[in-house]
């Protein structure tokens, strides 16, 4: 049974959507981290899976050490995944925790941040909640900071509307993906003041579980399909 752990091992396939999008996104956080003045880097990570992204981005990187990071993330085996691999590599600063990325309480130790991930968060909840998890980023991102995140590129493109209600919310678009890349990944950073984050609330409702075939919809990476991601 196909399930949110084994949806990672698409990241080993190479040639599949999440494979290729890997190294574009690890770049961009590459980018980001270089924006950041010396001091501590501050990072939230939205529904985080196994950290991939993060972690390889700043295994050898010479700011590593900088990074204080919160990694949340629902799967507990996702978790434990991501926090071997961090030990493994010597991030100290990187924590991870099991629970509801929708709730606002996990982020606030962290928040405003210089880099929030929400990665392969938008393929995975409606259209309303995405836009309230964009504004909500105004909340979790400093001024001068990185919001990165995917949705994939099936029809009806959903990407030109994420990036207006972005800039909506007060972020200037960085970096887009090419359309003819087999996902959608975008850089937006926060060019306004951030809202008090609240305690308490919810960001988003319910996060669709990854698709198990061509025919099931919501994952964002279908495996059947890996043009898609
Ligand atoms: C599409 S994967 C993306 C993982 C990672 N961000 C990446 O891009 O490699 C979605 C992840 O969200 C996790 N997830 C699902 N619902 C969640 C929730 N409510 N809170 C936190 N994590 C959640 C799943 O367990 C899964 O690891």
């Amino acid at each position: 049974m196909a399930d949110w752990y084994t949806w990672h091992d698409g990241y080993d396939e190479p040639g599949s959507g999440i494979a290729q999008r890997l190294p574009a996104v690890q770049r961009q956080i590459v980018a980001a981290l270089s924006q950041v003045p010396p001091g501590r880097i501050t990072v939230l990570s939205m529904c985080a899976g196994q950290g991939r992204d993060l972690i390889g981005a700043l295994a050898g990187h010479p700011r590593r050490h900088d990074v204080v990071a919160r990694l949340v993330e629902l799967d507990a085996r996702n978790a434990e995944v991501a926090r071997r691999a961090a030990a493994g590599a010597g991030l100290s600063g990187v924590e991870v925790v099991v629970g509801d990325a929708a709730e606002t309480d996990h982020y606030v130790p962290l928040a405003p941040a210089d880099l929030v991930l929400a990665c392969g968060v938008f393929g995975n909840i409606c259209d309303e909640d995405i836009r309230r998890t964009v504004d909500m980023c105004a909340a979790l991102c400093r001024t001068g900071g990185t919001v990165l995140w995917t949705r994939h590129r099936r029809p009806p493109d959903l990407v030109p509307q994420i990036c207006a209600w972005f800039e909506e919310s007060g972020f200037e678009q960085v970096w887009l993906s090419d359309p003819g890349e087999p996902f959608g990944l975008g850089a937006h950073r926060f060019a306004g003041r951030p809202r008090p984050l609240p305690r308490g609330a919810r960001i988003f409702g319910t996060f669709v579980g990854p698709a198990l075939g061509p025919d099931q919809q919501g994952g964002e990476f279908r495996r059947a399909e890996p043009e898609q991601s």
